[in-house]
């Protein structure tokens, strides 16, 4: 007998899909068919398996009578409201640890390319242009840069302890000081981005980071600034990041992240200077199916044993009656 009635948000990766199958009713909704979801289905529904692309709003949660859990395949949760899933005694997941050290590779590796210009340089060689000349050099080097990182949380200090390694000097800043690092603190985003010339943002999304790093901090930076936003593209000021770009405000940009995903706008991708990827942080088949599981066994613990393997901070709940 099924565990209980699922709503899966959007297509998930196969081994969520069918591992879901096994123990549960799964009932699988487009993205453009969660305004018209039967009532008699949502009266049902007692767990929702999703990624980023269909927000769990309000809206959403307060259609679902019987839910218990949000189980979010990303570490990343923004794209669900905790507090108010909270509010309401739901508990919501996510997939923390077993993407980090990819997800640190993907940033040291966007660094390494926007500071050296190698996708440039690849598409000058792949162009036929290397017999005309050599590649210019390039005016930025890992040499002397001094790192701030914006969120040194789990993922941070797995760059940070990459960028060690690399020679960088590292600086951080988040709403703590962590225990434990030797790296030094900044009590504000403006005093990181005055101490540092390039900027790793790699906190979360959502309504408190929304659009910190602005015309200010870039312009802190300084005109040898390189930005790399592996955290959430709303955490940047888009259009003040153009801006400072094209003015020379700072000198380059490494994005995996942007505001308004799919849609890049034309401005960065005209420009040949910065690093563009979409969204690829943990985008291997080993990372992604090591998230896939963790979406699924915080499924069956929750309906097996009451409760959650990789609770959010909102909701450190255990299952009810
Ligand atoms: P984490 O361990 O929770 O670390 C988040 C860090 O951000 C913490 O150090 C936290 O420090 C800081 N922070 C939180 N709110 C802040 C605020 N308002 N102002 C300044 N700093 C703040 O999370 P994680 O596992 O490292 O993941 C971090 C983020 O990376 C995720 O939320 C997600 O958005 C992003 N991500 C992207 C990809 C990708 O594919 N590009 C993949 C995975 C994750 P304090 O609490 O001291 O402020
Ligand atoms: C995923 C992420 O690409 O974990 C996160 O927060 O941004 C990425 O690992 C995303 O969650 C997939 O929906």
């Amino acid at each position: 007998m099924a565990l209980a009635e699922i709503l899966m948000l959007g297509r998930m990766l196969p081994i969520v899909e069918t591992s879901l199958d096994a123990d549960f009713t799964v009932h699988k909704v487009a993205a453009a068919d969660v305004a018209s979801l039967d009532p008699a289905l949502c009266a049902r529904v007692r767990a929702v398996a999703g990624g980023a692309h269909v927000p769990v709003n309000a809206a959403l949660i307060d259609r679902l009578p019987a839910l218990e859990i949000v189980a979010n395949f990303g570490v990343g949760y923004d794209s669900v409201d905790a507090r108010y899933c909270a509010g309401k005694g739901v508990c919501v997941t996510n997939t923390p640890d077993v993407l980090t050290e990819e997800v640190a590779d993907t940033a040291l590796g966007l660094l390494l390319m926007t500071a050296r210009e190698f996708g440039a340089a690849e598409r000058y060689l792949r162009a036929g242009r290397w017999t005309g000349g050599p590649y210019p050099l390039t005016r930025a080097t890992l040499r002397g840069r001094k790192l701030g990182i914006l969120g040194l949380g789990r993922i941070g200090k797995a760059i940070a302890a990459r960028a060690e390694a690399f020679g960088l000097e590292i600086h951080y800043h988040g709403r703590s000081r962590q225990q434990g690092v030797a790296y030094t603190y900044h009590d504000s985003l403006e005093g990181l981005a005055r101490a540092c010339d390039t900027l790793m943002v790699v906190a979360p999304g959502g309504a408190e980071t929304r659009g910190i790093v602005n015309a200010r901090i870039l312009a802190a930076l300084g005109p040898e600034g390189i930005v790399i936003n592996v955290g959430r593209g709303t955490v940047i000021d888009e259009a003040a990041l153009i801006t400072a770009l094209q003015e020379g405000t700072i000198l380059s940009a490494g994005l995996d992240v942007f505001e308004d995903e799919p849609r890049v706008p034309q401005a960065l991708i005209d420009m040949d200077r910065v690093t563009l990827l979409p969204h690829v942080g943990s985008a291997s088949r080993h990372t992604r199916d090591g998230m896939g599981r963790l979406v699924v066994d915080n499924l069956l613990s929750w309906f097996r044993e009451g409760k959650p393997l990789t609770p959010v901070a909102e909701t450190p709940f255990v299952k009810r009656g």
